[in-house]
């Protein structure tokens, strides 16, 4: 089997800035041209590793000299940094992208990107030559950080430029970041999936697990301290299996421990884990960490151990809940949430009926819920016994229900209690309140200033609304 080791190319950080160079010419020309700055809207669709690459993105074009919109009705350069996990990400993204053709008739110096996951489908890319035909450049999940250079071959083509790559071993750090919150950031510590799970389209859209060298991490970390920077969220399909790969292996136990220690920094996330590879190293350094927070984002699935099987999650249930009883023993105050699936080829009701006991047990604080979704060149995609529509709305709304109902339970718990929060961000239906996450992730809201975003205060928790607090500083 290859090694995928991840190298940092020096050279390649110095010839995206000579490009970064000439596509600011372009820019400015545009300028010139339309009267006024150029804007840039970026749309993220999927997870926190979009969300992540899409703050990269922002960054180059920034300096490039854009000015970032969140408005695509204003833009000149409109980017969709897409997502396939599940069929209803690309329908919205093909929705979108029929009014974006409208608006480019109405501004002709309108450009449009795609990039992210869905570009790494060859019959998505298909579709878009041929009913897309506006598009001016599309690009993959391997060579985002070719962007600038890219962006100057855009400029100096009209027609649709379309580069993707199966693999890459790069990985190019150093490039501009803008990031969306002063106080908090995501960070990657490892890019692609090894685990084939089945039923998931990931690894094959993100390529190999690859792990980042933990020098350049605590570095990133440090740098983002300084910056202001009080809370991180370690990013990674799968934090358990980090640093396998790598020429001087370190767990991700130990990683926790090296960050731990960054000066500044007051939180630890992480998402996310998975069961089979989740240490007993890991839960003591949890248990006795200042700054990880009280949350374990652990997705289960399903609970019913043929389907678990057949989905290649390779734990059973009885494992699931003995990894979920040690943790609870080591942190009785943790909070968990998982992800679960409804409608896996060849469930049934009673295999529903045991992801419903699995949820019943763990009590979880919260649980995304989903609708499995037949992902082309899957496994799972080229099973005979899909499940019919209708049986699948049936286990789905009786499992939301319970997921619900435990979850309300569980937040009343902590009403009355006095807890720290990070002031995030001004109350979107009163300002008069400022809305803070909880270590456990839950959001709390109080009359506070904004002049206060990004520190850590205690609040008591005073009233629970279902699944948030109202509170106020003590
Ligand atoms: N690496 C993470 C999950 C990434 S995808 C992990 O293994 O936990 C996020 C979630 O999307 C998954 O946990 C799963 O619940 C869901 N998901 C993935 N593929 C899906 C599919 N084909 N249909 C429905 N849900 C899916
Ligand atoms: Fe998908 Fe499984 Fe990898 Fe998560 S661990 S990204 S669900 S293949
Ligand atoms: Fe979606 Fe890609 Fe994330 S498929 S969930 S954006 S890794």
């Amino acid at each position: 089997m290859m090694k995928y080791t991840a190298t940092t190319d020096e050279n390649e950080v110095l010839l995206q800035k000579q490009y970064m160079e000439k596509a600011a010419g372009y820019v400015a020309a545009l300028e010139e041209e339309i009267g006024h700055k150029p804007l840039c809207c970026v749309t993220t669709f999927g997870c926190q590793m979009n969300a992540r690459d899409s703050e990269k993105l922002s960054g180059i074009l920034k300096e490039i000299g854009y000015t970032l919109t969140e408005s695509e009705e204003d833009a000149d350069f409109v980017i969709y940094n897409t997502c396939t996990v599940r069929d209803n990400a690309n329908q919205r993204v093909y929705g979108r992208l029929g009014f974006l053709n409208s608006m480019k008739r109405k501004k002709p110096h309108l450009k449009v990107a795609l990039c992210g996951c869905m570009m790494q489908e060859p019959s998505v890319i298909e579709k878009i030559r041929k009913s897309y035909r506006f598009v001016d450049l599309i690009f993959g999940t391997h060579n985002i950080f070719k962007f600038a250079q890219l962006l100057v071959t855009m400029f100096e083509n009209n027609d649709m430029i379309i580069d993707i790559w199966q693999e890459t071993d790069q990985i190019v750090e150093a490039l501009p970041v803008s990031r969306k919150y002063p106080y908090k950031s995501g960070i990657n510590i490892m890019f692609g999936c090894n685990n084939f799970c089945s039923y998931c389209i990931v690894p094959y859209v993100r390529g190999r697990e690859r792990s980042r060298d933990p020098k350049e991490i605590i570095r990133e970390i440090e740098q983002l301290t300084a910056d202001g920077v009080v809370e991180i969220m370690l990013l990674g399909q799968n934090v358990n299996s980090y640093g396998k790969t790598l020429d001087q292996p370190i767990t991700f136990a130990q990683l926790l421990q090296e960050i731990e220690k960054i000066e500044g920094l007051k939180r630890i996330r992480f998402m996310t884990s998975h069961p089979k590879d989740l240490s007993d190293e890991l839960i003591d350094v949890m248990k006795h960490s200042g700054k990880i927070c009280r949350h374990l984002h652990l997705p289960v699935q399903a609970g019913s151990d043929r389907i678990l099987e057949a989905m290649n999650r390779r734990y059973t249930k009885a494992q699931y809940l003995a990894l979920v009883d040690k943790i609870r023993t080591a942190m009785p105050d943790i909070s968990l949430t998982t992800d679960l699936i409804v409608g896996f080829p060849g469930e049934t009701l009673e295999d529903v009926e045991e992801t419903i006991d699995v949820v019943k047990k763990v009590q979880y604080d919260n649980a995304f819920t989903f609708i499995y979704s037949k992902r082309t060149g899957t496994p799972a995609a080229a099973m005979e016994n899909q499940v019919p529509e209708e049986l699948v709305k049936e286990g789905f709304d009786k499992l939301l229900k319970v997921v619900q109902d435990t979850a309300k339970e569980r937040a009343a718990r902590l009403k009355g209690s006095v807890m720290e929060a990070l002031v995030e961000e001004v109350n979107e239906q009163d300002k008069s309140l400022m809305t803070g996450r909880l270590s456990n992730n839950m959001l709390v809201h109080f009359p506070a200033d904004p002049s206060m975003i990004g520190q850590l205060v205690m609040v008591s928790l005073d009233e629970c609304r279902g699944f948030y607090y109202i509170g106020h500083i003590v």
